[in-house]
């Protein structure tokens, strides 16, 4: 299934890194942040004809076009664009993002970064891999020496949720910290040990699902800021290399 999951991303990703640059329209969904192109539904489209072609019954969870059916023990959760912003303003910093659950756990995930041409992949005690390179979170186990990074959601004026907060006391207590516009690459950038730890208040299932179990399957951890386990349905998510975990825990958990 792995490949299978691969190939869709690519082809997804064609469609991205050929409209990037390009003109294509643009619609608002809540407010004037949260945007979506016409090439979101383009890439969400090709996905969904791919499952329906090569595992009819198959269930799914997309981010544009919401649940298909219901029943399989198969659910494929999507974002076909995730950085969209980015996207829409000329910045090369994008994925698609693809998980498959069975029974509610994920069997495999796959981020692809458009501009890079990385496949960032994954499957349930199979390790993670990056273009075919075998992933591992770094061991820095000291926050001053840490570089995280987070994001913030679309409706932060209506519901901050101390993500203002938490940003300042990060700063305070790490060496830097980045907001790159994309979760499915920040996830995966904790997986490769590029950065020690990611945050975000308000995430959904399809920025989630892939890039947890990358990040698991390269030896890190994924909880809320109560540092319980999660589902690719919690808000709140701390991806760590583990070594920062508890002093993340400490810093996010205050608010
Ligand atoms: C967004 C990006 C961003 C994160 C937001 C997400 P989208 O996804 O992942 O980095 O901060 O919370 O909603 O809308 O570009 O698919
Ligand atoms: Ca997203
Ligand atoms: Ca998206």
């Amino acid at each position: 299934m792995i490949n299978k999951v691969i190939q869709i991303s690519k082809e997804a990703g064609e469609i991205v890194r050929e409209g990037f640059g390009k003109n294509f329209s643009i619609e608002y969904k809540t407010n004037s942040s949260n945007l979506v192109t016409e090439i979101d539904k383009k890439s969400e489209a090709l996905i969904i004809d791919f499952i329906k072609k090569e595992f009819p019954g198959h269930s799914v969870l997309a981010e544009e076009s919401g649940e298909h059916g219901s029943s399989s023990e198969y659910l494929w959760v999507i974002d076909p664009l995730d950085g969209t912003t980015n996207f829409a303003h000329g910045l090369p910093i994008f994925a698609v993002s693809i998980g498959v659950q069975k029974n509610g756990e994920t069997i495999c995930g796959v981020v692809y970064d458009i501009m890079r041409d990385e496949i960032y992949s994954a499957e349930k005690g199979n390790g993670s891999f990056c273009n075919g390179q075998k992933l591992q979170v770094n061991s820095n186990d000291d926050l001053r020496k840490s570089v995280l990074v987070t994001g913030f959601p679309y409706n932060i004026s209506e519901n901050p949720d101390y993500a203002f907060e938490r940003f300042i006391a990060s700063l305070k207590a790490a060496r830097a910290v980045r907001r790159l516009g994309s979760a499915a690459i920040d996830f995966c950038y904790v997986a490769s040990g590029v950065f020690d730890g990611f945050w975000e208040v308000h995430l959904h299932p399809w920025d989630v699902c892939a890039g947890k179990l990358i990040v698991e399957e390269a030896g890190g951890i994924v909880t809320n800021f109560n540092n319980e386990k999660i589902d690719i349905y919690s808000k709140q998510i701390l991806a760590t290399n583990d070594f920062v975990h508890n002093s993340m825990i400490k810093l996010l958990s205050n608010f």
